[in-house]
């Protein structure tokens, strides 16, 4: 039975800014990590388009708006557009005494897709 990996600390909740994401590279990743409300989410910081950093991107609701040609991903949950679609890594995350964790023993059931403006 594999051994179970511990979580890695991200960011401190109360550091994540609202209405944008905060970039945060550790343990050989590159995510962009959102604060919406209470919940949290990340996704890797590297559009799947042309690579624009999504932590650069303006939140809209649940919608991570690309910085660079404005693609859409939702955080919440897949969201199949009518076109074609890109997906972006999201990783699994909670909050634990104020502090962004990354699960690495869980796999997300499915990776956020875009959608055009
Ligand atoms: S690089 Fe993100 S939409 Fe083009």
């Amino acid at each position: 039975m594999a051994e179970l990996m511990p979580q890695i600390p991200l960011i401190e909740f109360s550091a994540l800014p609202a209405h944008r994401g905060r970039r945060v590279c550790t343990a050989g990743l590159d995510l962009a990590v959102f604060k919406v409300g209470d919940a949290v989410f990340a996704i890797d910081d590297s559009c799947p388009h042309a690579g624009a950093s999504l932590s650069s991107g303006k939140l809209d609701g649940q919608k991570v708006i690309c910085p660079a040609h404005g693609l859409r991903f939702e955080l919440g949950h897949s969201c199949a557009g009518s076109t074609p679609a890109l997906e972006a890594k999201k990783h699994a995350v909670s909050v634990v005494d104020g502090m962004v964790m990354l699960d690495p023993n869980t796999v997300t059931p499915e990776s956020i897709l875009s959608e055009l403006t």
